[in-house]
């Protein structure tokens, strides 16, 4: 590797990548709006305590942290989750609930770089704040599955798999796993897809002495409930608080169906969710085919702002989805644009009509066309080679006749037809020729 190489696991953009990337960006800022999320932004470097406390094991090991010149242990973000919970709890008397705010940015993990996943990656962020109930996370699913549809993927595409952390709390204290084992024994289930059973029975034999294989087992048998109703039956055999839940379970999937996505669900408990925060629904969104890693994932965080901020108790939900998984699933089903970056215009002049040129140049710029030309001086028929190169739709000829003349000729570069026109009526033209599909159209 030479030494001035990009660092492994971050990526630069040319054009063309940018493009693409601004094309997710554009979904994604659509779609929100369309279920009126507002967008917010925030520091990408942070108090490293945020995410140390915060996030959970698995985010406090990939942090890329150092000391800063005044001596303060700081982070680059790895999540956005911590810090919007700061912020909302900062202005939580002076906000109107329910809060629904997305954001577009830049995250950084020290992970094993592979196919979709990299050091530096880009999150689109939505999060719904002040609403306990399940039209929340409906809402919050709805427009998961809404973004996902707009870039033209469909139910045989993606599946959003969808679980409960109470759920599995609930099961979990019918297997008497005690509150202290909780989390541990959580983080080996959340684990366990991705494990050798050896290595999931080691790690619940640590958090539970001596029962390790007893509770893999039922795990198993747990995350082999795949529907509903199963997981209904079961949640009723766990008292009023199961049969609550159960209740909760049939309103979020109705509304689901309410909502037009409930093909794309998939009820799958496997789905725990790494990061320590989730206190309720949780899901994950993945190819349809289980390949390639995440593309999504999220749920409820009931009790984040309260112990970020001590005081301001209030409830949330939302979701991230990363820019990586998301590209390569999209290129493998044909459903990235070719993106063209052409200018509209391309001016040809002679060295005397260079000025008068510019002047034309600027004219139209401030116009909203994009405009270029040859920087350096050249004979006509190398700026039309140019031209041609350039991608441009249209050129526009200023040669000492037409200067004379007060006006100029253009040339449909598709079509090969030429009008001559009066410099002043110009960008009426041109904006006439686009709504027209070109010059020849008119004729
Ligand atoms: P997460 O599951 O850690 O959740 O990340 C969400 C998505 O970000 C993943 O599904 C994946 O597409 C992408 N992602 C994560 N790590 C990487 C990586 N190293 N390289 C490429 N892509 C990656 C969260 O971050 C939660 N804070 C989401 C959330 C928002 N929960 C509530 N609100």
């Amino acid at each position: 590797m030479n030494k001035f190489d990009t660092l492994p696991g971050f990526r630069e953009f040319p054009p063309d990548a940018c493009a693409q990337r601004n094309h997710l960006f554009r979904v994604f800022r659509t779609v929100a709006r369309a279920f009126d999320f507002q967008e917010y932004d925030v520091p990408v470097v942070e108090p490293l305590d945020l995410y140390l406390q915060k996030s959970g094991e698995e985010i406090a090991s990939q942090l890329f942290h150092f000391e800063d010149k005044g001596g303060r242990k700081v982070a680059l973000r790895p999540e956005l989750t911590p810090t919007l919970a700061r912020m909302i709890a900062a202005r939580a008397n002076s906000l109107p609930k329910p809060v629904k705010w997305f954001n577009i940015g830049e995250h950084f993990r020290y992970e094993r770089p592979q196919k979709g996943r990299g050091r530096s990656f880009y999150q689109f962020n939505a999060d719904l704040i002040g609403e306990p109930g399940v039209d929340a996370d409906a809402e919050l699913i709805a427009l998961l599955a809404s973004i996902f549809e707009t870039f033209g993927l469909r139910s045989d595409d993606v599946v959003i798999r969808l679980s409960d952390r109470v759920t599995w709390v609930l099961f979990l204290d019918q297997l008497n796993i005690c509150e202290d084992a909780r989390p541990a024994t959580l983080d080996a289930i959340d684990k366990s897809e991705r494990r050798k059973p050896e290595q999931t029975i080691e790690s619940l034999n640590q958090a539970n002495p001596d029962r390790g294989e007893e509770i893999f087992a039922k795990i198993q048998e747990l995350k082999g409930l795949k529907n509903l109703d199963q997981i209904v039956q079961k949640l009723e055999t766990c008292g009023d608080q199961g049969k609550q839940r159960a209740d909760d379970w049939k309103s979020l999937t109705n509304r689901l169906e309410a909502h037009g996505c409930g093909s794309m669900i998939q009820v799958d408990l496997s789905i725990v969710r790494g990061l320590a925060y989730y206190t309720g629904f949780v899901y994950e969104a993945f190819e349809a085919s289980g390949e390639g890693r995440a593309l999504a994932g999220g749920g409820r965080y009931d009790h984040l702002i309260k112990k970020l901020s001590g005081n301001c108790d209030l409830p949330a939900a939302g979701f991230a989805i990363g820019d990586m998984t998301l590209s390569d699933c999209l290129a493998s089903k044909n459903l990235l644009p070719r993106y063209v970056i052409a200018p509209d215009l391309f001016l040809i002049f002679g060295e005397t009509e260079r000025d008068m040129g510019l002047r034309l140049s600027s004219h139209l710029r401030k116009a909203g066309h994009s405009t270029t030309y040859s920087l350096k001086p050249s004979g006509f028929g190398k700026q039309f080679k140019d031209a041609g190169k350039s991608g441009a739709r249209y050129a526009i000829i200023l040669g000492e006749d037409e200067v004379k003349q007060s006006s100029v000729k253009v040339k449909d570069l598709r079509s090969g037809s030429e009008e001559t026109c009066k410099i002043q009526s110009l960008v009426e033209k041109i904006e006439d020729w686009d709504g027209e599909g070109g010059i020849s159209a008119q004729e």
